[in-house]
């Protein structure tokens, strides 16, 4: 820019620069307001109601079962405890998620991420590199006795549980059944611990983990009179202490309850399988 000489001139200049200054404090504060609201930055941080941060688009996109998807979330995230029956309102939802198909995905999901992690280790010469295995619904489904208790709606009943496990005659999860062939075959060590009781489903379990293919693990570590009455994380803790004395060392560990990956000597990467239909604590 030319700085003119005389004063008239100068006055004319002065206003110019003046007016062009506005114009641009003006088109930097337009810039930045759009910055912030394309960020979804409340533009009254007091008034959060007219915050634009979380916007429902398209509510039937989530199946129409809002909460019901806020409710499997969070019972999968574990904020949800202790409970006892899957809500009714959501015994649809549930029935849809387990049979339509996104529960399987969601568990091949899930154990391609323990390859991807199993590709990363290499078992040592000593064989003692072990992975742990939940029985229920980690190996084994009981998706066809869930079905007929309504998902989990109806409450859990010891009795007609037993009844069904004796049968032996649930179906492997393929996935895990894939994953626990792997493991077996590469050197690893599998356990398989599960909070089944010893005296009444010993055989039945064992029959039916076979039958089922699973085969070639190291040992069916079953709930004897000892832990009776114990949770699942002070029980399982417990079984796991004792293979690290013995001196394995616990890689992966794998369940579809929280309390199969809580507690101690958890392993060295949990995986969590998905469950809404029921809580063990
Ligand atoms: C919302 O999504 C549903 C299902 O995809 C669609 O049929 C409907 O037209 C959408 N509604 C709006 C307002 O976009
Ligand atoms: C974990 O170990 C600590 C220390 O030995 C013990 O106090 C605690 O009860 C154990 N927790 C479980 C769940 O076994
Ligand atoms: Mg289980």
């Amino acid at each position: 820019m030319v700085v003119p000489s005389s004063s008239k001139a100068m006055a004319a200049w002065k206003k110019e620069t003046l007016m062009m200054m506005m114009i641009m404090t003006l088109f930097i504060l337009m810039l930045t307001k759009g910055v912030t609201e394309a960020k979804g930055v409340p533009k009254n941080r007091k008034h959060h109601s007219k915050s634009r941060a979380l916007t429902i688009i398209n509510e039937s996109i989530s199946g129409g079962e809002p909460y019901c998807l806020s409710w499997r979330m969070a019972v999968e995230a574990n904020n949800m405890r202790g409970w006892r029956t899957i809500p009714t309102q959501c015994l649809r939802h549930v029935q849809g998620y387990m049979v339509g198909g996104q529960y399987y995905r969601d568990i091949s999901l899930i154990i391609d991420q323990a390859y991807a992690y199993l590709d990363g280790i290499d078992p040592l010469a000593d064989a003692m590199d072990a992975w742990i295995f939940d029985v229920d619904d980690t190996c084994l489904s009981n998706l066809f006795y869930y079905r007929v208790k309504r998902f989990g709606c109806d409450p859990y009943n010891p009795t007609e549980f037993k009844t069904w496990a004796l049968r032996g005659e649930s179906p492997a999860i393929q996935p895990v059944l894939r994953l626990f062939n792997k493991l077996i075959e590469v050197g690893y060590k599998v356990f398989l611990v599960t909070g089944r009781d010893e005296e009444a489903l010993g055989d039945a379990t064992l029959d039916n983990l076979v039958n089922q293919g699973f085969v070639g693990f190291e040992r069916l570590i079953m709930r004897s009179a000892k832990y009776r009455g114990q949770s699942a994380i002070t029980y399982k803790s417990e079984i796991r202490r004792q293979l690290v004395e013995q001196g394995y060392r616990i890689w992966g560990n794998i369940g579809d309850q929280w309390s199969d990956l809580q507690g101690n000597f958890t392993g060295d990467r949990t995986f969590k399988l998905p469950n809404p239909m029921y809580f063990v604590p």
